[in-house]
């Protein structure tokens, strides 16, 4: 376990145990030796990854960023209310900016006893932000984790009092079992006092869907290629991004949006750090993408499988995205 002292404000520690060269290696060649192909979605976020994420977050299609910015601004008082101690966590904190409507709701005797505490496995990205937030906020305390909170939540058990966000709808990112295992974890980890606080892009008409993952621009094309690119430069691969097509497509069954890359011709990659060669026939895909949409009765059942209750459900005006707040089921 690796401690970084940033300054007076921050502590970071850092608990990634697995080299991301190791990681990386192991997922790709159990997601390319599979009849259907498949990618983790984890990999398109190196920096220009990152950034054409933001890029996407800024698309008019792109519906997603707004309609949960906008909602936050509604609801952050509610969610902040009574919080006066204890610690504020946030998972996949990435580059910090929602955090702000809900410390913006925190008075400076409030802060004083409050930590912020950050959860992401970019070392980088969490000691920008986390600099940028101490210089806006001058009572703010930070310690972050770097670590995967898919596997690692246990590190913030703590006995202060606890809220714990999850922003961006990001849950729709995690495959059914994932899911319903973290939730778990989640559940495993609140006391009675304890929220958990989850975003959720609720199901749309299809082609409001379809559209916010297939812009006009191509943004979400390069940003599904990327992750090629990313293939290339850390396992030595030769994919041609050229030689797939961008797809994202509404799975109606699975109440999802998937993206996949699909083969424009015949393919032989190499990858050589694996030793290994993937073979593609013409439209053949690699699913790089799940981006599941809720239904309320959805959202219902996942607190009730993992023994949570719904505190407050907070949704906006069209009634098709939610931030609900769960509690521990005290029966
Ligand atoms: C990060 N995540 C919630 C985004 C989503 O909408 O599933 C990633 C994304 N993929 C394509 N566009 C945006």
């Amino acid at each position: 376990m690796e401690t970084t002292l940033i300054s007076s404000r921050i502590k970071l520690v850092n608990l990634l145990n697995e080299s991301f060269k190791s990681q990386i290696s192991k997922d790709v060649l159990s997601g390319l030796i599979k009849a259907q192909k498949s990618l983790p979605c984890k990999y398109f976020y190196d920096t220009r990854g990152s950034k054409l994420f933001e890029a996407i977050c800024e698309l008019p299609e792109y519906y997603v960023t707004r309609m949960e910015m906008s909602l936050l601004n509604q609801c952050a008082p509610l969610i902040t209310d009574g919080f006066n101690k204890g610690n504020l966590v946030e998972l996949g904190s990435g580059t910090n900016w929602k955090i702000r409507t809900l410390i913006d709701q925190l008075d400076d005797q409030s802060l004083n006893q409050i930590n912020y505490i950050p959860v992401d496995v970019s070392k980088s990205a969490m000691i920008e932000a986390s600099n940028e937030l101490v210089d806006i906020y001058p009572n703010l305390k930070i310690k972050g984790f770097i670590a995967d909170f898919t596997s690692q939540l246990n590190i913030i058990r703590d006995k202060e009092p606890m809220i714990i966000v999850f922003f961006g709808s990001s849950i729709g990112n995690f495959n059914e079992q994932d899911r319903e295992l973290f939730f778990n974890e989640i559940a495993k980890l609140l006391k009675p006092e304890d929220k958990f606080v989850l975003a959720l892009d609720m199901i749309k008409s299809v082609e409001t869907l379809e559209m916010a993952y297939n812009d006009d621009q191509g943004i979400t094309s390069e940003f599904n290629k990327n992750i090629l690119k990313v293939i290339n430069r850390e396992l030595n691969a030769d994919f041609d991004p050229d030689h797939f097509e961008h797809q994202a497509i509404f799975n109606n069954e699975e109440k999802r949006i998937e993206m996949h890359l699909k083969a424009n011709r015949q393919i032989k990659a190499t990858i050589d750090s694996l030793d290994l060669t993937v073979r593609f026939e013409k439209g053949e895909t690699i699913h790089t993408e799940n981006s599941r949409k809720y239904s309320k009765d959805c959202v219902k059942n996942m607190a009730r499988q993992a023994n949570l209750s719904i505190y407050k459900w907070h949704t906006n005006n069209e009634d098709n995205f939610s931030i609900v707040e769960f509690k521990k089921n005290l029966n």
